[in-house]
This record gives C-alpha cells, structure tokens and sequence, in this order.
C-alpha cells in the first residue's frame, strides 16, 4: 500500500534554486521512489507568476509520486500540515547595503516565516534554510517557532559546501569523489568557513582506506606541500566558491545548491548509514566550544530522525583558530539581530 504523502514546503518556489529543486523532488531524487510528495510553492506577490508557471510544468511532467502542488503567497497555507520546509526566498544583499540592513530585511522574512511554521506545520516538521545569510536565517526561524517547535528542528545548508570540498579533493587526488569521506566544514556558510580535511579519508581498495593528507604528501611531494595547498588553496577556494560562481557564471550556484539541498534532507530523512558523517548547520549545544545556540556547521549524521553532531573529534591548534574565527562571525551576526530586537 501507498504510503501517506510528505508534503514538502519551498518558499522562494518563483526563484532560480525554487525551479531546480521541484523537478528533481517530484521525480524521487530526494525522499526515494516510493514517497508520494506534495508540494507547496511559497512566493511573494511578485513572484506568483513563476511558480504558477513552474506549477504548470510540474503537471506537465505527470510525475508518477507527485500528488499536487499548491502556489501560495500565504505562509500559513504553505506551511500548513507540512513535514519539510524548504525555506529558500530570502532578500538578497543590493548595491549600498549594509550587512545589518540585510541582516534586518531576512528577519522580516524568516521571523513571519518560523511562526507560522509554529503555528500549522506537521508537529514532526524539519526545516532547512538555503536563503542567505542562511545560518542566522536559521537561527531567526528556530527563535520564533519557540517554544513550539524543538529548535533542533532547524538545520542552515552547509552541504553545498561540504560537496565542494569533496569535489576539490577528488581531482586532486584523482579519484572518485564518492571513493572521499569524513569532510567537515565548520561554521558559517560564509567566506569565513573552515574546510578541514583533517579525519578525511580515502578508499584505496575494496574496504581499505588512508588518510587524505598522506594521499595528498604522495601526490604533492610531502607534508609542507600540502600544508601550503591546504592554507593557500584548497580553503580558500571552497570557502569562496560561491563568489567564484557568482563571478563566472554571472549569477550565483542554482543546480549545485539545488543538489545540495537534496542530499541534506535525504540523508536527515533517510539517514547516513553508507558514510560516517557529513556536514550540516544545526543548532549548538555547546558541542567542540560553539556557544549554544549558534547555528554553525558540525560534522553530523543521522539515523532517519534528524542530524546529530558527531562528538569526539580531536581538534589540533589551527583548526581550533580556524573555527574560532567563523564561530566570532556567527556571533557577531545573532549580537547584530539582537540589536534589532529580533531575538
Ligand atoms: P532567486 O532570486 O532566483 O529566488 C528567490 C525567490 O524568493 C524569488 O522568486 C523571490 O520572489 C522569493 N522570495 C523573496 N522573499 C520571499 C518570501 N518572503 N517568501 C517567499 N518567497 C520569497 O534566488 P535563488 O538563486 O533561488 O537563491 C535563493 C537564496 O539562496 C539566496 O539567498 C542565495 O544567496 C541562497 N543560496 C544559498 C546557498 C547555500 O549553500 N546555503 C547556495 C546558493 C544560494
Ligand atoms: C553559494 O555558496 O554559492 C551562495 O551562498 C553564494 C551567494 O552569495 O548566494
């Protein structure tokens, strides 16, 4: 017998990352071939025409698992008895903006947006943020569904990140990138984040693996040189990816974000048994020294029920400093929506 449908929830449903999430959604890609879905579009006025439009086309796919979709511009209707919520629209940062103005200009958004999560949504439901800045966003919507919804309901995508740094590797390394574990990032999904490789591995035969830093010293020519390609260039480059796509492409990461998205809420839905962790923002308790309730990236895994922070992971001097640092941007960001009495 059919399973009853999870509804799931994607606010900015007109936008770019809105239009390359919902296909692969309605086609299995994200809870399995066999969970009938419903699908909720969240617009603002101005975007209504592009999720109608979008809608039109959902149907004209005649998705086999896709039981209808709804185009709202009405929060507690997009929300209303949902399992999973996408909460992708955000306001963008524009020329002349100051950080605290797009700092306020999202509470408006993911504030309204978290209480109405309170108020109608599934008593189960599971949130994730893509919406930039996505963490803060994050820790906005978990403040107003409370005390309604357990914050650690709330999770911020760092995936996009995490999926970056394993693609990094694998070139380097020449291998495939699903032959890469035990990436984390840390942090904030900002220019700030730490990639650490520090636990990650490689798989060098049928069940035999070795660390990544001693397969990198064989590729690069020893311990110092990878040292400097890790500082100089391997970080660097995957916490400034997303600029770097913004100024190739012309617009920022839509299909890889949209992948990104995908594989956080399959992995939290159906779990992570094939890796040992993966990377995802969630709501601190104090876990590696980030002050609870920060929303920062950890490593994380899940049994089907929700991201855990993987504990235990020895951390060395320079990954220490290198957490500190994006966890003080994380803080100065929730002091600066504090200050506007948001929190
Ligand atoms: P987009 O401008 O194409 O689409 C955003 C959509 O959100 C628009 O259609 C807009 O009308 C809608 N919207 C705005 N306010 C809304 C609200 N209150 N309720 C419902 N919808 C609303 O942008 P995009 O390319 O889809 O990117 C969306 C967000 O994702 C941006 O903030 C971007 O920076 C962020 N992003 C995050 C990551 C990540 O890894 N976390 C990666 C890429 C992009
Ligand atoms: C990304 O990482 O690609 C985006 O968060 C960049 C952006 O500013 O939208």
């Amino acid at each position: 017998m059919a399973s009853a449908p999870t509804t799931v929830t994607i606010t900015g449903g007109g936008g770019q990352i809105g239009y390359a999430l919902m296909f692969r959604i309605a086609a299995g890609d994200m809870l399995g071939p066999d969970r009938p879905v419903r699908l909720r579009l969240l617009e603002i006025p101005q975007g209504m025409k592009a999720a109608e439009g979008a809608a039109l086309e959902l149907q004209d796919c005649a998705f086999p698992q896709l039981v209808d979709v709804d185009v709202t511009d009405d929060p507690l209707t997009a929300f209303n008895g949902t399992h999973i919520a996408m909460l992708v629209g955000a306001r963008p940062r524009t020329a002349g903006m100051e950080r605290a103005d797009l700092l306020a200009a999202n509470a408006g958004i993911f504030g309204p947006q978290g209480k109405a999560i309170a108020a109608v949504a599934d008593d189960d439901v599971r949130v994730v943020v893509v919406g930039n800045p996505a963490n803060t966003n994050a820790l906005i919507a978990a403040a107003s569904a409370a005390p309604h919804v357990p914050a650690d309901r709330f999770t911020a995508l760092t995936r996009l990140d995490h999926n970056r740094a394993v693609g990094q590797l694998a070139e380097v390394l020449q291998v495939a990138p699903d032959d890469i574990d035990d990436v984390t990032i840390w942090g904030n999904h900002s220019a700030s984040q730490f990639p650490d490789v520090s636990h990650a591995t490689v798989r060098t035969g049928l069940v035999e693996r070795m660390p990544v830093v001693e397969a990198l010293a064989e590729r690069l020519g020893g311990a110092a040189q990878v040292r400097t390609w890790l500082d100089d260039t391997f970080i660097p480059r995957v916490a400034k990816r997303g600029a770097e796509i913004i100024e190739v492409r012309g617009s920022s990461s839509v299909a890889s974000a949209a992948n990104a998205a995908i594989d956080h809420v399959r992995d939290e839905q159906l779990g992570t048994p094939h890796r040992s962790w993966t990377s995802a923002a969630v709501v601190s308790r104090g876990e590696y020294g980030v002050p609870a309730g920060l929303v920062s990236s950890f490593p994380v895994r899940s049994h089907g029920d929700g991201y855990e922070i993987v504990e235990g992971l020895d951390i060395d001097a320079r990954a220490r400093a290198r957490i500190d640092a994006s966890v003080a941007e994380l803080i100065a960001e929730r002091d600066a929506v504090t200050a506007l009495g948001v929190l």
